[in-house]
């Protein structure tokens, strides 16, 4: 009887918080006493302090986390690099850039609703006037906002399909498509602008990659020199059907580009720095 009281003291004084179950630092409890099933048992618990070096920890991992995420989302989105600078941020404004800047904006905004949609575009018009830096703006912010884009030229995707021939045959072909059709954006810079050398088999090539996007419901922005008739005709089957044009049309409704090419207004500015150097 006497064993079992002083025992049962022993236990409850082990049981009891002390001293050292306060931190010094906030003097808040590092324990605390819980009930289980009719036992006390002493847990730990963090005070003060150390619940704000969780967290802490806590934002630095989920910080990593997110740039590790965009740089892998970067590195998918097959950019070249000089594209990367081409943001809303650095966007030169002029009378003629603002629907364009105006649409840019909206489409990232509104991104979700587009998405459902299946909403993109076809920038269409002169050299020169933006088309390619309002599409990379576009892929730039929603990669920011961690949306998988693949930004490219075509003619740099079509190189690569043919490059993946020669090292896994017709297999290569399907595995890059089945890439572009992950991505939630597709952005085809310069359609129509491809080698005209083995045009069947880039044509077969273009249409694999709008079917894929087409069947899957997932946007695509094109942009494109050619006029709305030259574009057509550049996607014609060599049956003399239009299905490539017409998909096209239906995922990615025409935008005229209009203006004058900035590469001239650059060139003149140029021009003028030459004259102070002479
Ligand atoms: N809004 C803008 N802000 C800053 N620079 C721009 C803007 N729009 C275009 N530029 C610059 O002007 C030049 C031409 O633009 P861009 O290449 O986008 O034209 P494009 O319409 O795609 O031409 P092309 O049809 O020949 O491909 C580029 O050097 C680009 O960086
Ligand atoms: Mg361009
Ligand atoms: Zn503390």
């Amino acid at each position: 009887m006497v064993e079992k009281t002083i025992n049962k003291m022993i236990h409850t004084k082990e049981l009891a918080l002390n001293s050292d179950d306060y931190c010094p630092k906030c003097k808040g409890k590092k324990s605390m006493m819980i009930n289980i099933l009719g036992n006390m048992r002493k847990v730990p618990v963090l005070c003060k302090c150390e619940k704000e070096k969780y967290e802490k920890q806590r934002m630095i991992d989920e910080n990593t986390e997110k740039i590790y995420k965009l740089e892998r989302l970067r590195e998918h989105s097959l950019m070249d690099e000089c594209f990367k600078s081409c943001t809303f941020e650095n966007w030169k404004h002029d009378k003629n850039s603002q629907n364009m800047y105006r649409i840019g904006i909206n489409y990232c905004d509104r991104w979700q609703e587009m998405k459902k949609k299946n909403m993109g575009f076809t920038f269409w018009g002169p050299p020169g006037t933006g088309k390619t830096y309002l599409s990379f703006c576009i892929a730039n912010r929603l990669l920011q906002n961690y949306v998988p884009v693949i930004a490219i030229s075509t003619i740099n995707i079509i190189n690569r399909i043919y490059d993946s021939y020669k090292r896994y045959g017709q297999q290569g072909e399907v595995q890059i498509i089945n890439s572009l059709k992950n991505a939630s954006l597709l952005i085809l810079d310069d359609l129509g602008a491809e080698y005209t050398s083995k045009a069947g088999k880039e044509k077969q090539i273009i249409y694999s990659i709008l079917d894929a996007r087409y069947r899957d419901k997932k946007p695509v922005i094109v942009t494109t020199n050619l006029n709305l008739k030259q574009l057509k005709e550049k996607l014609r089957g060599n049956d003399r059907i239009d299905r490539t044009y017409d998909r096209l049309l239906e995922l990615a409704p025409p935008i005229e580009i209009k203006g004058i090419s900035k590469r001239v207004a650059e060139g003149k500015e140029k021009t003028q720095i030459l004259k102070t150097l002479l």
